[in-house]
C-alpha cells in the first residue's frame, strides 16, 4: 500500500489533545508520523492548508437496510454515501429484513462488508427475537460473531423485565444496550411532535412524554444493572434527565442527531415527508436544549440515524409515510454550521463527539491520529459553502429535509486502513 503524506493541514485528534498545524504520515494502512514537519522523497504529498485534518468520523446508528431491502439501501451504496460524508466506521441496526437476530445475520453483514463496503462495518444486533420485545436473541452467540453492539432500534424494549435481562447479559459480554425510547402507548398513531402546531395543522402528534417516561426507565435500569447507551435524544426534559442522572454518577451515555439541532417541527408544517422522523423533530426550546446539552458534555454522541426510504414510501400522505431521514452525507456539514460557526461548540469538543467519543463507548480502537493507531482519516475544507442536492447523494435514497441548504464544509479525502476512497470529493471505488 502506498505511503500518502498530508502536508500543512490543521490537525485536530481530541483523543492525543492535538489541535495544530501537523504533516500525517499513513504507511500500510497504519499512521505512522504526526509531525511538525515532514519530507518524503519520491511521495507527493497532498497539501491540506487551510484543511481539517481529522480521524475518520464514526457513526453508532445508521441503517443500511441490507439485508431485505435494496431498493432503499445496500451495503454497498450505503458504506459509499458514508465515505461521502467523511464516516470511517458505521455501526448498522438490526431492524433489517430479517432482523439481525442470530449470528448467521451477524455474519452475514460481516462478510458483505468485507466483500463490498467502502468503509468498517460493525453490526449492531438485535436485542430481542424479531425486534419483537417478546423473547431475548442469542446475545452472546451473536457478540461472539462480531456484534458490537445490541438494540431493538426502531422500536422500543417495552418490557423493562426484558431490558432488565439485556443489560446483564451485555455487561458481561461489554457490549453495550442502545436503546430507542418510545412509549408506544404515549406515541401511538402519532406522526409529528405534539404541540400547538400539530394541532394547527392537523395531523396527530407524539407527545415528547414518550421518549421522556422511556428515557426515566432507563436511567433506573442503568443505575440498577449497567450502562445504557440512548438513541437519538431529541427532547429538552430528556437531556434534562440524563444531566442529572450523570451527576448522581449513573452509568448512561446518549447520543443526538444533526436534525435535532438543525430543524424544528417548522420543517414539517408543510406536510414535508422528508422530515418526518422518530423521535420528531421538537420546538426551538428543545432545540436550544440540546446545543446546550452537547456543550455541557450530557450529550455524549453526535450520530446521524441514517434511515434510507424510498420515494414510494415518502410521496404519500403525512400520516402514512415512513419515519427517517438519510444523514451521513450532511452530518458534519450541519455540525459545522450550526454549531461550529455559530460558536455554540468548540471546533475540539465537535470533533470528539464524532471520534474518540463513540470509539470509547463502542470499545473500539479507533477514532484518533495517535501513531500506530489504523489509518482512517479525512480531510475537509471547512469554509467551502455547498447547496445540499439530495440527488447527488451516494445513498441510493434522497430522502432529506435539507435539499437547498447551504452548508459550510465539504469532505474532500476518506481515507479508510490506508485506502483513498474519496478523492477531492468524489468516490474512487
Ligand atoms: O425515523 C426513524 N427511522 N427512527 C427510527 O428509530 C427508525 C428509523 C428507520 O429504520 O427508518
Amino acid at each position: 500500500m502506498a505511503k500518502i503524506l498530508i502536508k500543512n493541514g490543521r490537525v485536530i485528534d481530541p483523543a492525543s489533545n492535538v489541535d495544530g498545524v501537523r504533516d500525517v504520515l499513513i504507511e500500510n494502512g497504519r499512521v505512522t508520523a504526526v509531525k511538525s514537519r515532514l519530507t518524503l522523497r519520491q511521495s507527493p504529498a497532498i497539501d491540506a492548508k487551510g484543511m481539517l485534518v481529522l480521524p475518520g468520523l464514526i457513526d453508532m446508528h445508521s441503517h443500511l437496510r441490507d439485508p431485505g431491502r435494496p431498493d432503499k439501501e445496500t451495503i454497498f451504496s450505503g458504506t459509499r454515501s458514508a465515505a461521502m460524508g467523511g464516516f470511517t466506521s458505521i455501526c448498522c441496526m438490526a431492524n433489517t429484513s430479517p432482523v439481525i437476530d442470530t449470528p448467521a445475520a451477524v455474519k452475514y453483514v460481516l462478510s458483505k462488508a468485507a466483500e463490498e463496503g467502502a468503509v468498517n462495518v460493525y453490526p449492531v444486533a438485535a436485542i430481542t427475537v424479531g425486534l419483537k420485545g417478546e423473547a431475548l436473541a442469542e446475545m452472546g452467540l451473536m457478540r461472539e460473531a462480531g456484534a458490537i453492539a445490541f438494540s431493538d432500534d426502531g422500536n422500543p424494549v417495552a418490557d423493562a423485565g426484558m431490558m432488565r435481562k439485556a443489560l446483564e447479559y451485555a455487561a458481561q459480554f461489554g457490549a453495550p444496550i442502545i436503546s430507542h425510547c418510545e412509549e408506544k402507548g404515549l406515541a401511538h398513531g402519532g406522526s409529528m411532535n405534539e404541540s400547538a402546531l400539530s394541532t394547527a395543522i392537523g395531523l396527530p402528534g407524539i407527545p415528547a412524554l414518550s421518549e421522556e417516561i422511556m428515557v426515566a426507565r432507563d436511567i433506573m435500569l442503568a443505575e440498577e444493572f449497567g450502562l445504557v447507551h440512548i438513541a437519538h435524544v431529541s427532547s429538552a426534559k430528556s437531556v434534562e434527565l440524563i444531566r442529572r442522572a450523570k451527576r448522581r454518577g449513573v452509568k448512561i451515555t446518549c447520543e443526538t442527531c444533526p436534525h435535532y439541532f438543525s430543524l424544528t417541527e417548522e420543517a414539517v408544517r408543510n406536510y414535508d415527508t422528508n422530515a418526518k422522523v422518530n423521535p420528531p423533530l421538537k420546538s426551538k426550546k428543545d432545540v436550544q436544549a440540546i446545543i446546550r446539552g452537547l456543550k455541557d458534555g450530557t450529550i455524549d454522541v453526535i450520530a446521524t440515524d441514517h434511515a434510507p426510504h424510498n420515494i414510494e414510501e415518502k410521496n404519500v400522505e403525512f400520516n402514512r409515510a415512513a419515519f427517517g431521514m438519510v444523514g451521513f452525507e450532511t452530518a458534519l456539514a450541519l455540525a459545522l454550521t450550526n454549531l461550529a460557526e455559530t460558536k455554540a461548540l468548540k471546533l475540539k469538543n465537535l470533533v470528539k463527539k464524532f471520534t474518540v467519543v463513540p470509539a470509547q463507548i463502542l470499545n473500539l480502537n479507533k477514532g484518533t491520529l495517535k501513531v500506530g493507531s489504523d489509518a482512517d482519516v479525512i480531510i475537509v475544507d471547512p469554509k467551502a459553502e455547498w447547496t445540499v442536492d439530495p440527488a447527488k447523494f451516494a445513498s441510493k435514497s434522497k430522502n432529506s429535509p435539507f435539499g437547498g441548504f447551504k452548508l459550510n464544509g465539504k469532505v474532500l479525502y476518506t481515507v479508510v486502513g490506508g485506502k483513498v476512497v474519496v478523492k477531492n470529493g468524489k468516490l474512487l471505488v
